[in-house]
């Protein structure tokens, strides 16, 4: 979905990306990665956060994501964006966010 799919630049430099798919029906982050040297320095929430946002403006109810287990930064990326738990494996579970209840989106009134 590229109208909800962003690059962060720094000059011609991607120093981050947020991919955003159409799968079984709802939008699906795909990849979000942010490069080593810029991390925690808030890119992550920020490509998420405005993925939210445009999918709120599009009126997409959902974003659906996975997450491997033990990766730590990004599951605390998501739970503090209020992700919630819809299924799991051994491998890995799968966060649901119902945009407009984002808190984010709900600070903004959209
Ligand atoms: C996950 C990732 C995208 C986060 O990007 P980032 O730009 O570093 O994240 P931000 O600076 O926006 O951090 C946002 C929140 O994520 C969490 N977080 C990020 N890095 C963390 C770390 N190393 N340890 C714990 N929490 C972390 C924190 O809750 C943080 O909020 P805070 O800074 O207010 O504490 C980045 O670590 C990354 O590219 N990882 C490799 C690829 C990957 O695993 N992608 C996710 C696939 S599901």
């Amino acid at each position: 979905m590229p109208d909800v799919s962003y690059v962060a630049l720094e000059g011609d430099r991607i120093v981050g990306a947020i991919l955003v798919t159409h799968w079984m029906g709802a939008p699906l982050v795909a990849e979000l990665g942010v490069a080593k040297d810029r991390r925690r320095k808030g890119l992550g929430r920020a490509l998420l956060e405005a993925t939210m946002h445009r999918l709120a403006y599009l009126d997409e109810p959902g974003l659906s994501l996975y997450v491997t287990v033990g990766n730590d930064p990004a599951i605390s990326l998501y739970r503090s964006l209020e992700f919630a738990r819809s299924a799991a494996s051994r491998h890995g579970s799968l966060g649901r966010l119902k945009v407009a209840d984002a808190p984010s989106i709900r600070r903004r009134g959209n």
